[in-house]
C-alpha cells in the first residue's frame, strides 16, 4: 500500500503528548504517508466544551474510521466521566484487543509468553449507572446484554481464527454472578459451538489471575467483559515488562482508536523519561489495520532492536535512557533519520 491516509491524532494529557509525538516520528520515518488530523479531548477541554470529548474529536475519528490515541486523565471518585468510556462507548468500540508477549531485552519471570487480552469495552460494571439508594448505600448496575456479549464472542473466535491461534478461554463469576456473567457464558459457548476448529474452555477469574502469575505461557486468547479484562489486561502487561510496552487498540464495525494500554502517567508527566513503546507498538497495529503490513512488521523490528541495545532502555525496564533516546533508536532501526 502506498496512497495517503487520514488519521485522527488524540494526544491526550499527562505523558500522552510526548509518547504521540514519538509515535508520529516512528511512523513517520516508516515512509506511510499519513495526514494527522489533531483533536484535544479531556480535562483541558471540559471547561470549554462543558465534556471531555467534544464533538469535534467524534467526528473526525467518525470520518477517518481510525485514530491514535494518547491516555486521558480521569478525576478520581467525582468530576467529568471518563473521556476513555465515552469515547468506547459513543463509538461502540465494543472490542478492545490487548496482546501482551515477551520482547526481546525486556526481561521478566517468564519466557514464551504470547497471549490476547479480548474485552468488551462498552457495558458491565463501566456502563456508568450509580446511584446513592439513601444515604450510606450505594448501587452501581452491571449491564450484560446478549447482544454485547455474542459480539465480543465472535469477534475473539474470529480474532483467534485470523491470527492462528488455538483455544478461547473466557473468564468470569458465574459462579457468584449467575445471571450477568452467566449470560455472558452461555453467550461464549454458542459462539464456541460455530467455530469448532478453535478450542474453548472456561476459568473462573480469581483462578485466572493466579494461574496466570504462576504460567501464563498456557494461555492463548482471554475473553473477558469489561472490569476483568480491565483488571487482568494490566496483570498480562505486567507479565511482559509492564505498562511501558503493551499496545492496545479498540475496535467497533465502523472505526477503531489505537492506544497504549497505560494511564497518563501524572508522575512522571512532562520529564521526558517516559517509555513511548507502547503506542509505538500501538501504532504498529494502526499500520496493519490500515494494510500498510510490511511497515508495520518493520516497526515492531525497529523497537524489539532498539530494545535489544541496554542503552536505549527505558528507567521502567530498568534502563537509564530517556524518551528522545529511545525513540531516536527506534526510528534509527526503522530506516529513518
Ligand atoms: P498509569 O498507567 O498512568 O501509571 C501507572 C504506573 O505506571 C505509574 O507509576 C506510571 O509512571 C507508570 N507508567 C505508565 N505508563 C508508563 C510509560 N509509558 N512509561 C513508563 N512508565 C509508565 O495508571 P494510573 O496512575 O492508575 O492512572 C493515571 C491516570 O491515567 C488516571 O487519571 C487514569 O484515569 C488514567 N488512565 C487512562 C487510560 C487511558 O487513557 N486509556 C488508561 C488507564 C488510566
Amino acid at each position: 500500500m502506498s496512497s495517503r491516509h487520514r488519521v485522527s491524532l488524540i494526544p491526550g494529557d499527562g505523558i500522552g503528548p510526548e509518547v504521540s509525538e514519538a509515535a508520529v516520528r516512528v511512523v513517520e520515518a516508516s515512509g506511510v504517508a499519513i495526514d494527522w488530523e489533531t483533536v484535544e479531548a479531556g480535562a483541558a477541554v471540559v471547561a470549554e466544551h462543558g465534556t471531555p470529548v467534544p464533538d469535534a474529536v467524534l467526528s473526525s475519528v467518525r470520518r477517518n474510521r481510525v485514530a491514535l490515541k494518547g491516555p486521558i486523565s480521569t478525576p478520581i471518585g467525582e468530576g467529568f466521566r471518563s473521556a476513555n468510556v465515552t469515547l468506547r462507548q459513543v463509538l461502540d468500540l465494543y472490542a478492545a484487543v490487548r496482546p501482551a508477549r515477551n520482547l526481546p531485552g525486556v526481561e521478566t519471570r517468564f519466557s514464551g509468553v504470547d497471549l490476547i487480552v479480548v474485552r468488551e469495552n462498552t457495558e458491565g460494571l463501566y456502563s456508568g449507572l450509580e446511584h446513592t439508594v439513601t444515604p450510606g448505600v450505594v448501587e452501581s448496575l452491571k449491564i450484560v446484554t446478549e447482544r454485547a456479549s455474542l459480539r465480543i464472542a465472535e469477534f475473539a473466535f474470529g480474532l483467534a481464527e485470523r491470527q492462528g491461534r488455538r483455544r478461547v478461554t473466557a473468564v468470569h463469576k458465574a459462579n457468584i454472578m449467575k445471571l450477568s456473567d452467566g449470560l455472558f457464558l452461555e453467550c461464549a459457548r454458542r459462539v464456541a459451538k460455530a467455530h469448532p476448529d478453535i478450542s474453548y474452555d472456561e476459568i473462573i477469574i480469581d483462578n485466572c489471575a493466579m494461574q496466570l502469575v504462576r504460567d501464563p505461557t498456557r494461555f492463548d486468547v482471554l475473553l473477558l467483559e469489561n472490569l476483568y479484562g480491565d483488571i487482568l489486561s494490566d496483570l498480562c502487561a505486567g507479565l511482559v515488562g509492564g505498562l511501558g510496552v503493551v499496545p492496545g487498540a479498540n475496535f467497533g464495525d465502523d472505526c477503531a482508536v489505537f492506544e497504549a494500554v497505560h494511564g497518563s502517567a501524572p508522575d512522571i508527566a512532562g520529564k521526558r523519561v517516559a517509555n513511548p513503546v507502547a503506542i509505538v507498538l500501538s501504532a504498529a497495529e494502526l499500520l496493519r489495520h490500515l494494510g500498510e503490513v510490511e511497515a508495520a512488521d518493520r516497526v515492531v523490528k525497529a523497537v524489539e532492536g532498539a530494545l535489544s541495545d541496554p542503552a536505549s532502555r527505558t528507567r521502567d525496564l530498568g534502563g537509564s535512557a530517556g524518551l528522545d533516546a529511545i525513540t531516536d533508536a527506534i526510528v534509527e532501526h526503522v530506516g529513518g533519520g
